[in-house]
């Protein structure tokens, strides 16, 4: 296991102690994630390249004898509590995806007993690494070690999803949870969303590697366009079939197809689609190629397309693609996630990082007062849990 990752589960184990005066009896644990190309392509059954990195979630638990749920935030200092089959209502959004999980979990496999749990994390909030994803499929992978062992891991990703969906009221797609679930060390993953199958490939940048910048701009996916762009690729596909192309799902779609949608907005955002797509494919082969430069054009004819055509970008978020993209050492650069905020990623030669970051650095704070935080991350192995 990862060394990092076994510290941080000690210290939550021992918080555990502290705080129930007995030890856990089993620990799950899940990463944030990372996507290099394939963005709102999820949900539109897509192509998409994550992986997850060294930062997680962890959930330590001990079943109780009797009916009570205890579960502990760490990171908030707060307990939320009730009694299994008793109402209760979630306020805080970290309390909505515990109850969230543990009762979507609960309607599909009998949860018999009560327990008491830590929950701690450290991947970042609302930067667009899937903080919540993690702390869904952390839950259930130590929901499943405790009541449901056969339960598999592609059913356990869809129940998370229906927590974003039923409790957050974010009609996402599966890109976050399934990244945290399946991702491999050192392997980045092309994920399709139309097979729900992914394969992984050598993520060894040689000379190169990944720079996350947060823009510290927080974006409240519910809050956002999030669901009006599901809303609008959805109403196009449905006048694209309507229209006797022959096309009967997103992946039928080509560009020839555009015309037939008389919505220019919704036109613009299925160009998107089909373009990133081909990108996600052309960036695979860049990447076997181990062509660096070529990839970085790609990863930047992303962000344009996410931001003239999808329309999930922000100023802040331009403004750091911009700035990056100006550097002779950055082969390319967008922002990455959901959008509307968190962060951008950036491809850059190993031997600048140091001035890179400094640089964007210091051109964001000049523009918007604000201080980036740069952050070069490991690729990690997907969630996984153990009786302890
Ligand atoms: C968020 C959602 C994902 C995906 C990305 C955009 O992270 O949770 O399902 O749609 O945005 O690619």
């Amino acid at each position: 296991m990862n060394t990092e990752l076994q510290k941080y589960i000690e210290s939550t184990s021992s918080y555990f102690e502290e705080k129930y005066s007995s030890t856990p009896t089993l620990v799950a644990y899940a990463p944030g994630r990372i996507n290099i190309i394939g963005e709102h392509t999820d949900y539109n059954l897509g192509l998409s390249m994550p992986a997850a990195i060294n930062r997680w979630v962890i959930v330590c638990l001990r079943l109780r004898s009797d009916q009570r749920i205890s579960v502990i935030s760490q990171n908030y200092h707060n307990k939320l509590e009730y009694e299994l089959g008793q109402p209760f209502e979630p306020a805080a959004s970290w309390e909505k995806y515990t109850y969230g999980s543990i009762t979507i979990f609960g309607n599909q496999y009998p949860i018999n007993q009560g327990f008491d749990a830590v929950i701690w994390g450290n991947v970042p909030i609302g930067s667009g690494v899937s903080s919540s994803a993690a702390m869904e499929v952390a839950l259930m992978n130590a929901l499943r070690a405790a009541f449901a062992p056969d339960l598999d891991d592609l059913a356990l990703v869809k129940l998370c999803q229906r927590v974003e969906h039923e409790y957050l009221k974010v009609n996402s797609g599966l890109l976050d949870q399934y990244a945290s679930q399946f991702s491999r060390v050192g392997k980045l993953m092309i994920l399709d969303f139309n097979q729900l199958s992914s394969e992984y490939v050598d993520a060894d940048m040689k000379d190169w590697t990944w720079i996350l910048a947060d823009s510290k701009v927080k974006r409240e996916l519910a809050g956002s366009k999030y669901s009006e762009r599901v809303r609008e690729t959805a109403a196009a596909l449905e006048e694209i079939k309507n229209k006797e192309s022959g096309v009967q799902g997103f992946r039928d779609i080509t560009e020839e197809h555009l015309a037939l949608i008389s919505d220019p907005i919704q036109q613009k955002r299925i160009r998107h689609l089909v373009l990133e797509n081909q990108r996600v494919l052309a960036a695979a082969e860049a990447l076997s190629q181990k062509n660096f430069e070529e990839l970085g054009k790609l990863i930047t004819a992303s962000h344009f397309s996410l931001r003239d055509d999808y329309e999930v970008s922000c100023p802040e978020l331009d403004f750091l693609v911009d700035s990056a993209t100006q550097l002779p050492y950055c082969a390319g650069s967008r922002m990455m996630g959901g959008g509307f905020g968190g962060c951008t990623i950036s491809l850059v030669r190993k031997d600048s990082v140091l001035k890179f970051g400094n640089f964007l650095t210091d051109e964001y704070a000049r523009e918007y007062d604000i201080v980036t935080e740069i952050n070069n991350y490991q690729l990690v192995d997907g969630a996984g849990s153990y009786q302890s």
